[in-house]
């Protein structure tokens, strides 16, 4: 298949020629991967369904999993959804553009593909100039999942997106790696309280300072599964990860897979040995500059062709809480 046009685009003052090219392809109906605050994004015209359609081929991502809608600004979601409660305003004159995305129900306007066929869309206005020049430059709204291969993590640079995407999109704009590194905070606003759907770049504690309490319960407790994306291994590695409750046993299980010579990755907050057989990422102690890195370190060991990746787990609290998130679901063994 053919290989996928790569373009260098200025994160700040991204070239109008470029944006142009890239608004081409998506009104064609075609793919667009682009560079969010949050992570990569694969989009296409939310409002046709072909074209979203082309996202799920390229992805292999199940049918039943809906997209988020990316908007250039709050004036476009009262013609997304049926209706904009109070709560969800105050939250998206606070937060947007940014990694916040609210679950509304739906006016019927988006695709079909783009909801799964539910009453819900999902929408947000990422904080980056290239996603923003680029939704402001089109007539429709952007369906953008990660642009990564469905269950794979997702993509935090151009280089991640083509390792899993190449030939299978038309364009990818490449701004550099993403400032947040890890997914938006996913937020169900249909209903009282408000629920937190996925734990993202957006704290709980900042989002409860503007709207008072929310539903953290979003365990996959089967009955529950309203945000598909609590599918437990939704962002899993190829390589097993095995967590520890702290560094010190992580460094003891390190240890037995580097004397027994099989190569283990191991992704720590303190200095690691140079050791023969040991992949090693050391990832700053502070849950933004870490959430930043992970997935970038996660596909490191994997290219490193490691046996395992061994992480001890943060502690929980509110700020490590998307980390947690991400580090369980990489480590879940089954599917659901
Ligand atoms: O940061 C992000 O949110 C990135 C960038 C590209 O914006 N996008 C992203 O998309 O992570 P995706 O498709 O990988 O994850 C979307 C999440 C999934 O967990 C999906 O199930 C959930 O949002 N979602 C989408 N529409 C929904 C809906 N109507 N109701 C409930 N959950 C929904
Ligand atoms: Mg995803």
């Amino acid at each position: 298949m053919k290989r996928t046009r790569i373009l260098q685009v200025d994160r700040e003052n991204p070239a109008e020629a470029a944006l142009e090219s890239a608004a081409e392809i998506l009104r064609a109906g075609g793919l667009v991967a682009f560079p969010t605050e949050t992570v990569y994004g694969l989009g296409a015209n939310a409002l046709k369904d072909e074209a979203v359609d082309r996202i799920y081929q390229a992805k292999g991502r199940p049918a039943r999993n809906p997209l988020i809608v990316h908007v250039a600004d709050r004036e476009q979601v009262v013609a997304l959804a049926r209706s904009f409660p109070e709560e969800a305003r105050r939250l998206v004159d606070r937060f947007w553009p940014g990694p916040l995305t609210i679950v509304l129900e739906s006016r019927g306007v988006v695709a079909n593909r783009v909801t799964a066929g539910g009453d819900t869309v999902a929408i947000r206005s990422p904080a980056h100039s290239v996603a923003l020049g680029l939704l402001r430059r089109l007539d429709f709204p952007l369906a953008a999942p990660s642009a990564n291969r469905s269950n794979h993590v997702s993509a935090t640079s151009a280089e991640h997106v083509a390792d899993d995407l190449d030939g299978r999109v038309d364009l990818i704009l490449d701004a550099g790696p993403c400032e947040v590194g890890l997914e938006s905070t996913v937020l169900d606003v249909t209903g009282r309280p408000i629920r937190l759907l996925r734990p993202g770049g957006l704290r709980v504690s900042e989002l409860e300072a503007i709207v008072g309490p929310i539903d953290r319960e979003q365990e996959n407790s089967g009955s529950n599964l309203r945000s598909p994306g609590q599918l437990a291994r939704h962002y899993a590695p190829s390589v097993g990860v095995l967590l520890q409750p702290n560094e010190a046993a992580a460094a003891d299980q390190v240890k037995k897979f580097v004397d027994e010579r099989r190569r283990v990755g191991w992704i720590t907050t303190e200095p690691a040995p140079i050791e023969p057989y040991l992949f090693s990422s050391v990832l700053p102690l502070n849950p933004d500059a870490y959430g930043r890195q992970l997935f970038s370190a996660l596909r490191e060991m994997e290219s490193a062709q490691v046996e395992a990746i061994v992480v001890a787990l943060p502690p929980a609290t509110d700020a490590w809480m998307a980390v947690r998130d991400r580090l369980l679901r990489a480590a879940a063994t089954e599917s659901s």
